[in-house]
């Protein structure tokens, strides 16, 4: 006979997951698959691309799963190809990317000891996180941010401290420059306490799609050295810079000894189901990363590694990354004719693929059903960002899931699309949003 059996009792969650278990968030809200936003909407809400990487770095994965080696374990640190296209790529491509130069960058990147392969660029920041801070260790973080960085702090033990980037005055009224989007360096330096550890730097910036400049680059190296900190600098939208150069903070004065870079195969080459990504800088740095990456994943799959390396090698001869952005940049181009025509002001991306739209000229008209899903007391941009995709049918994000509650008031008045779509995709959106024309206000 059996032994008689009871149903367990309500487990009960950690402290560090229990909040995050239930939550209503905007992925789960404003994506066509939740149910709640329409089947047929075009979701340029969560920045993924509706086409997949170049056939050659398709045909080298394919090869990797027939092979037999390469459908094990790699060492934790990453393929030796891989880490060898790595380091190929930031030092020499990297300086005369575009026909752009950027000369103080001179030094090579040991393969052995100042690289690891990470699952996405993600698992790299949290890696990172994981090993350098200790409890209550403070991490400065710009807002609007990278949604997942507070996870990543928070779940190792960490506190996130919060800067706003703050938008010009007139951006409610006029399309803005990403670049006119600024750092206030005494709120930085205020935000500084005996416990902060790092600073986290991310350019080009997911969601204002600002590019730092050198000037602002320095400042934040500055206040580091000051205070001893370490800079994560996440620049998975690297390969994506409209007509700017893209500066990498580590390649400035000294601060590559406190710097680690952060890149992802994903954005790079459009697989962001890949899950392949890198972590860059000094060994001390990258050591202990490696140590906790090997405790997290023990390794990154090791098939796609080998693509992803692929993907590098064969870049130039390609001429892969000059046409990529060629060709993002007629994306943004037709995104942001579309807003023009429909008539609400945006900030104009240097980098990345995500534009931000000002909303506050929108006006719900009173009659409009709000589901509770979305009006749970949330910010105005939740309301505002539902009625686009509802009357509009295109799905965009609030970005106020991407600032701390106390600066939410800043994000509020935008909604944040992205153009990773194929031209035919983002023409159809654009003829949708002049749904939104008869509710614009001015
Ligand atoms: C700023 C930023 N950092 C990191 C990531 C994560 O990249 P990956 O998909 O390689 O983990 C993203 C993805 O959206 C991002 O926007």
């Amino acid at each position: 006979m059996a032994p008689a059996s009871s149903p367990p009792r309500a487990f009960a969650l950690s402290d560090k997951v229990k909040d995050e278990v239930h939550k209503q968030d905007v992925w789960t809200v404003f994506s066509p698959a939740s149910g709640y936003v329409p089947e047929d909407s075009i979701n340029l809400g969560q920045g993924f691309m509706n086409w997949a990487p170049p056939e050659y770095i398709q045909e080298a994965a394919k090869k990797s799963i027939e092979a037999i080696e390469t459908n094990h374990y790699s060492i934790p640190k990453g393929r030796i190809r891989l880490r060898q296209a790595i380091s190929k790529h930031y030092c020499e491509w990297i300086s005369i990317s575009f026909g752009l130069s950027s000369p103080s960058f001179k030094r090579t990147i040991n393969p052995d000891t100042e690289i690891v392969v990470t699952s996405g660029a993600n698992e790299g920041i949290y890696a990172f996180e994981l090993a350098f801070l200790r409890d209550g260790d403070e991490v400065i973080l710009f807002e609007p941010f990278f949604d997942q960085y507070i996870c990543n702090t928070t779940f190792n033990g960490g506190v996130p401290v919060y800067v706003p980037l703050h938008p010009p005055a007139h951006s409610k009224h006029t399309s803005v420059k990403a670049s006119e989007w600024k750092i206030d360096f005494d709120e930085v330096r205020a935000a500084i306490t005996p416990k902060t550890k790092a600073i986290f730097v991310n350019t080009p910036h997911n969601p204002i799609g600002k590019v730092f400049d050198t000037e602002e680059l320095l400042k934040i190296g500055k206040i580091a050295e000051e205070f001893n900190l370490i800079i994560l600098a996440d620049e998975v939208y690297d390969a994506l810079v409209f007509n700017k150069e893209h500066i990498r903070i580590a390649a400035l004065g000294n601060l590559w000894e406190r710097t680690i870079t952060i890149g992802s195969a994903g954005k790079s080459f459009s697989a962001t189901g890949w899950r392949v990504g890198w972590a860059i800088g000094p060994q001390h740095l990258v050591q202990p990363t490696l140590a906790a990456t090997t405790r997290i994943v023990f390794c990154t799959n090791s098939p796609l590694q080998e693509a992803v390396a692929v993907g590098l090698e064969k870049a130039p001869e390609h001429k892969f990354f000059e046409q990529q952005t060629a060709e993002y940049l007629e994306r943004r181009k037709v995104f942001t004719a579309a807003l023009d025509k429909v008539g609400l002001p945006y900030t104009m991306p240097d980098g990345s693929y995500f534009v931000l739209v000002d909303n506050s000229s929108i006006q719900i008209p009173d009659d409009f059903v709000i589901p509770d899903i979305v009006n749970q007391g949330r910010p105005r941009d939740w309301i505002v960002s539902w009625f686009i995709v509802q009357t509009a049918g295109v799905v965009c994000i609030p970005p106020s899931d991407f600032y701390s509650p106390k600066h939410i008031p800043i994000g509020e008045q935008f909604s944040r699309f992205a153009f990773c779509k194929d031209i035919d995709t983002i023409r159809a959106a654009g003829e949708r949003l002049l749904a939104l024309k008869p509710y614009i206000k001015k």
